[in-house]
Order: structure tokens, then sequence, then C-alpha cells
């Protein structure tokens, strides 16, 4: 077998493989059929084997995406351990590469071959060197479509793949180095809302049937750890959650549909509220409190966490405690927090954050509605269409409110099931045990309530939650390995 010197820097890597045909089987891994690479990163070095373009369905619908690249360092077959890791127990870490709810290739340890700019983090090559085993799943996305134009990656194709792409590791746990019971997930944006559905609906029968027609492994789908940056999820509350927090910002600077995927460079153009959309932004404000209240959420104190039909409360305050630990942090290792709008020092102590004014000094990006547009124009919307049809509604509101005619609605189990929120304490769902949620304090994809809410829900069914809001970062993901690591090492020990 060839050995593949591979020379990083900056977190890219570079090599060359000749990549194995993606091809339907019987879905037993076969250890003999490798690629022997070494990575190198930062100054150290290791050998692993590469496992590449592994179908992980019997009956593909797109057998390019409908594939993972598998990673196991080459010492766990000479049984030696890596750090506190051998060949039984090292966790299986599960990048997905999601973006815009558009379709991924499968997360490759090439960084030269990954989308986005080429300081991004090389997560693979960082999970592999720590004794990781590897698995990056691919995923058909919204624009995804067969050689006869119909859409292939609709909702809820995307998250049916990556649970068929756990089953193919749970099914060959025995035959591969790793431990399928120690699957951790991780994605940003789109994919970490994939990862923490992928965590909350463990099981659920919903996507059995889905499932059964890929011919996907017969075995279990849950899995015991996510990690989910910046999660684009709770999609059909996630409008009025936004107008929750944007409404009264009436201008913008507004991403084009092209441009949602976090990893593609953005352009802004900037606009203002037309008086139409000053009108639903209201309507949509004034629904959120029904649904947060709807949920009856906990602090981690017990106290109840609700909002008055104004928007105001204590969900609100603990929103604004997230912000403000956040920013006393950045204080605390040294970054001027001083100078941003709404907050209030003391004694060199981040005292308060006027949640009105930083919203302010944050800027509004979408406008409302921020994700069911009333034009069918949002990623969205191109996310809840069907075979034949591009784009659909998803919420009562927009549809109503719909300019377009003939539109129609996503049906409501559609919906259901691309929603985590919809899983916990659900019937049959297995939830991941621990979880960890990232969502920068100047991300404006999508409101500072979507984490906050997911993260309370999941701490009051009794699950392990570790969320943050870390200050002055936007709308990405594994910009804090470090500490993403350390978590892992912590839920593993
Ligand atoms: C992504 C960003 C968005 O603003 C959105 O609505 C959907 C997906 C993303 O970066 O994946």
């Amino acid at each position: 077998r060839s050995l593949l010197t591979t020379a990083a820097t900056a977190g890219a890597i570079s090599l060359n493989a000749a990549h194995a045909a993606p091809a339907a089987s019987d879905l037993v891994f076969d250890a003999d059929h490798y690629v022997k690479r070494e990575v190198e990163l930062r100054g150290q070095r290791i050998v692993v084997r590469a496992y590449e373009n592994i179908v992980y369905v019997a009956k593909p619908v797109d057998a390019s995406l409908q594939a993972m690249n598998i990673y196991v360092p080459d010492a766990y077959f000479r049984g030696e351990r890596i750090g506190d890791f051998t060949a039984d127990t090292a966790p299986i870490f599960l990048p997905n590469q999601v973006g815009g709810y558009m379709p991924a290739p499968p997360g490759s340890l090439d960084g030269a071959k990954m989308p986005g700019p080429p300081n991004r983090p090389n997560t693979i090559a960082e999970a592999l060197l720590r004794g990781y085993v590897v698995a990056a799943p691919g995923a058909r996305g919204r624009t995804s479509q067969g050689a006869d134009g119909r859409y292939t990656g609709k909702a809820p194709a995307a998250i049916v793949d990556l649970k068929a792409a756990v089953r193919y590791l749970r099914f060959n746990d025995a035959r591969m180095p790793g431990s399928a019971e120690r699957i951790i997930s991780n994605g940003t944006s789109a994919g970490g809302a994939l990862s923490a559905l992928l965590g909350a609906s463990g099981n659920s029968a919903d996507y059995d049937a889905a499932l059964r027609a890929l011919g996907a492994a017969p075995a279990r789908d849950d899995i015991f750890a996510v990690s989910a940056y910046c999660p684009i999820t709770n999609l059909e509350h996630a409008d009025a959650a936004y107008e929750w927090q944007f409404q009264g910002v009436n201008d913008y600077k507004a991403i084009s549909i092209a441009m949602l995927d976090f990893k593609v460079e953005r352009k802004e153009v900037a606009g203002t509220l037309t008086p139409d959309q000053v009108t639903l932004s209201s309507a949509l404000k004034t629904r959120f409190p029904t649904y947060l209240n709807s949920l009856a959420l906990r602090g981690p104190d017990g106290r109840a966490l609700t909002l008055d039909a104004d928007g105001n409360g204590t969900f609100k305050d603990y929103v604004k405690q997230l912000l403000t630990a956040s920013a006393q942090q950045a204080q605390a290792a040294g970054q001027p927090v001083g100078s941003a709008p709404g907050v209030k020092l003391e004694d060199a102590k981040v005292r308060d954050i006027d949640f009105a004014a930083y919203v302010r000094g944050m800027a509004r990006q979408k406008p409302p509605p921020a994700f069911d547009a009333v034009d069918l124009g949002s990623g969205e919307n191109d996310l809840f269409g069907t075979e034949q049809v591009k784009a659909r509604h998803f919420t009562d509101f927009s549809f109503a409110h719909s300019r377009v005619a003939g539109s129609i609605r996503a049906d409501a189990q559609t919906v259901r099931m691309m929603n985590p929120m919809s899983y916990l304490g659900a019937p049959g769902a297995t939830p991941a045990k621990h979880w960890r949620i990232r969502h920068g304090a100047s991300d404006r994809d999508t409101s500072f309530a979507i984490p906050a809410m997911l993260a309370l829900a999941l701490q009051n069914k009794g699950l392990d939650v570790d969320l943050a809001l870390p200050w002055g970062i936007p709308h990405s993901g594994d910009y804090d390995l470090d500490q993403l690591f350390a978590w892992m090492t912590q839920i593993t020990g």
C-alpha cells in the first residue's frame, strides 16, 4: 500500500490519492480496503487508514452524496492507545459538511477539497491527532436533482441520510475500530441544525420508511453526543423568534440565498423594510410569546422562563444573562467589549446589556418573514419543496400571507421531521445524552432565542447541555476546537 505524506499549513492539508469509485454494497465494512496517509498538523503527525467514499446505503439515490469518508488512526490496528483511547473505546467523531441546506459531499482530510476559505480549521485532522476515529458523511440537499430533473434532496432527505450513516457505523461496529456507542456529531448552521436533529430524534420510527427505501443498515441510529454551531433550526418558529429580537430594526444588510451557506464568502446588500414588511414584523413578533410560553421552559435555577405579550419577561432576562456572561468572559480575556452598543461596564466588569441597543448595533440580516418568505424565495422554502415542486411554505402565517399565486404548504409531518424540538420527550425517540451548543453573539442568521430554547428544552429533560454565545463571533463554526475537544474529553472520560 502507498504511504502518502501530507503537508499541512494553517490547518489546510493537501494530498493526492485515488478515490475509489462509489458503489452500492452489502454494507459490510471492508477493513482491508484502504489507503494509508500521514497527516501532519502543527508539527504533529499521525498515520491513518483512509476508507473513502463508502456508500452507506444499499440503494443510494445519489451515491456521491450518500457516502462517507472514514479515517482510522493506524495505531488502533496494532493494539496501541492514543491518549486514553483504544480501538474499543475511541469515540467516532461524525462531522457533516452541510451548509445552507445544500448538498454536501463527504468531509475530506484533503483541506484543498473542502469548500470555504483556505485557513478554515481542518477539524477532521484535529480529531485524528487526538485519537478519534472520524466518519465524515455526505448528505443530499435542497438543490439535489436526479437525471430526470426530479428533486432528490428536499426535506427530510438530509437527516435521513445522516441517520443511515449512523446505522452503517452501528451495523459495522465490531468490524471497525472506534465505538459506535460513542458517536459525537458536529455541524455548523444548517449542518448544526442537522447535528441537533440527529441527536434529538434517535431511533424515531418517523424516519423508518425512508430509511428502508434507501436500504439503510438494520441498526439503531441514536447517538452519544451533539456539537452544534449556530443551528438554523426550529424553522417553523424561527420567523416569530427573529421578530421578537429584531422588530423595530428596519434597516437590514441582506445576503442572497446563494450565500446562505456559512462556508461561502458573503456579500451584504443594504436595504430598509417596506411598510408591508414592517407590518409583517409586528404581527410575527406578537406570535412569539405564545409559542415560547407553550414550551414551559425552566432556567438552570428552576425558575419559569416566560414572556409577556410585549415579549418581555424572564426568558428575555435569561438571553440577556447569556450575552452578559459572554461579554464578561471576553472582557476578562482582554477583549475590548465596552464599545459594543448596549454593553454597560462598571469597574471594568460587564454589569448589564441593553438588549434593544445591542440588537440595533448588531443589525438585522433578514427581512420578515426571515425563513418562510412570502415570495417563497428563502433557502428554507427551497428545503421544503418536493420531488416536483421547487419551494413550499411551511408555516400557516406565511402561507396565509403568501404573495405567490398557487403556492402550497409543506405537510405537518415533514416540517416536524426537520425540527429537533419535536422529538424531545417524544415516544420512541432516544436523545443524545450530551450537548454542546454555540451561537456567536454577533450571529444574526437566526434569533438568540433559537439556541436558547433548544438548550433549555434539552436541559429540562435532564440532558447534559453546555450552551454559550461566544462574544464577537459571527455566523460560523469550529472556531474553538481546543474547547470543543476538551468538552469531548470530558463527556467521554
Ligand atoms: C444557513 C444560514 C442561514 O441563514 C439559513 O437560513 C440557512 C442555512 C447556513 O449557513 O447553513
